[in-house]
């Protein structure tokens, strides 16, 4: 997991020389975004969980309805666009937004504070989206200035910065409502400790690779003949330099004029107890698993896999599309049933190429370092695909508790902060 955070660091140039407000959802970007939009072609809630994990071909189709959505461009204020999932929420934005919240709660109360409401919480989100005007370096005149400086469309998609991990209103909710338990949460607790997240709930994880002088595009193949191949034990996704030309996936120029290509993302989405899991990965050549893809997305060339569960009998017999047979039989020479889905930007180290991100998500909330989960790796991966949980600690999401920059410690340092000065 290390070696993973070292590549995006190096993909996204975050050791490099971009500013620190390139990269975050500054106050101002989330001024002009507003709130998060969601998904307006289908409700989480309303997905049938049975079509979902006993049919992969209703799976992926409603996946790719789900991509459709969170690859849309809205507009946002008067001059240029951003895709969808760039409106949702930050890491940044969700500690300012507890931090309103928490401030108001009057000092004599916090110890004993243990929830907001939605009525609350909505006000605050309100309140976060016209936050700039308390800062008193940002005026009008400053605002129009910043704003003018994305030029181009490529620029005006850097706008909102290069967040990594991004969460939809529903997380946001359901963290605030929750946020004494979490914050009181022992490292290693038995049992969960607060309830599962809602239908609706969902969470994006985007790589961005820097293109440019000394930054190649990187380019993996997954198809047919790759597969048996990759899928061997103690193998790795395996990428070379890319010798196609960067279409087909969504660029961002920055205004240091440094370019970005999304090559992955990820998505993982509350539709059932298990979650909808599924990623997108750049292919030039346009392999099967891309094929399916709606005529809304044609111009992108990405692939797409999912999964909703830890086996899926129907993987080898029930497709009728002989291209994508063709690739799961390959896939399927391993094993017949176990579900993959696993994205070569993303999933890095030995034996990650073969895992179908439940199975890792499993253990979120009770292993907090990288190096366990690279030892689970190397030693017996079967671990993270087959389920070996029947509770989850942190319902499937490490952001509440892995990382530095974890839910978890963002809001102590919150109460913490109002501990040191109580009479803010
Ligand atoms: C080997 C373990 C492993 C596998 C496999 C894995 N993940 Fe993750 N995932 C993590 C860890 C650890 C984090 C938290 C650190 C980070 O963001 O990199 C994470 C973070 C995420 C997040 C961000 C938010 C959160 O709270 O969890 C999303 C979304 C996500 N993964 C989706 C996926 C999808 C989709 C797949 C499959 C295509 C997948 N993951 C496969 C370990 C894994």
């Amino acid at each position: 997991m290390k070696s993973i955070l070292m590549f995006l660091c190096l993909m996204m140039a975050q050791c490099g020389s971009q500013s620190h407000s390139e990269l975050k959802t500054t106050i101002a970007a989330r001024h002009l975004i507003k709130s998060p939009r969601d998904f307006y072609s289908l409700d989480l809630e309303s997905i049938s969980s049975d079509a979902l994990t006993m049919n992969h071909k209703f799976q992926r189709d409603i996946s790719w309805v789900l991509w459709e959505d969170l690859l849309s461009k809205i507009k946002i204020g008067e001059s240029g666009s951003i895709y969808l999932f760039q409106s949702w929420y930050a890491t940044d934005d969700i500690k300012r937004i507890f931090r309103h919240l928490y401030s108001k709660i009057p000092s004599s109360e916090r110890s004993s504070h243990q929830t907001f409401t939605e009525d609350e919480i909505f006000r605050a989100e309100q309140w976060h989206n016209q936050a700039i005007w308390e800062q008193a370096h940002w005026t009008e005149a400053r605002f129009k200035q910043w704003l003018e400086e994305f030029q181009t469309p490529d620029q005006f998609i850097s706008l909102p910065g290069i967040e990594r991990v991004l969460f939809n209103s529903h997380y946001l909710q359901h963290i605030l409502k929750n946020y004494r338990l979490i914050i009181d949460c022992p490292q290693g607790a038995a049992e969960p400790c607060l309830p599962p997240f809602p239908q609706g709930t969902a969470i994006i994880k985007t790589a961005w690779q820097r293109q440019g002088p000394g930054f190649p595009l990187m380019h993996y193949v997954v198809d047919q003949n790759s597969l048996p191949d990759i899928l061997m034990p103690n193998k790795s996704w395996q990428g070379h330099p890319s010798t196609f030309a960067p279409e087909g996936l969504i660029k961002m120029t920055n205004l240091s004029h440094s370019t970005f290509y999304l090559t992955g993302i990820h998505l993982s989405a509350k539709t059932h107890e298990h979650w909808l899991w599924s990623s997108l990965w750049w292919d030039p050549l346009q392999s099967p698993l891309g094929q399916d893809r709606p005529a809304s997305l044609s111009s992108y060339h990405y692939q797409m896999c999912s999964v909703a569960s830890y086996n899926q009998q129907d993987l080898r017999h029930n497709f009728s599309d002989a291209s994508l047979l063709g690739f799961y039989n390959a896939f399927s020479t391993l094993d017949h049933t176990q579900t993959w889905c696993s994205n070569p930007y993303i999933e890095h180290g030995k034996n990650n190429q073969k895992t179908n991100c439940l199975g890792c998500h499993q253990y979120a909330g009770e292993i907090s370092r990288s190096q366990d989960i690279t030892e689970i790796l190397n030693n017996d991966p079967t671990q993270l695909i087959s389920q070996y949980r029947t509770s989850f600690q942190s319902d499937y999401t490490w952001s509440l508790f892995f990382g530095a920059n974890n839910i978890q410690r963002q809001m102590q340092q919150v109460v913490s902060y109002f501990q040191t000065y109580p009479t803010y």
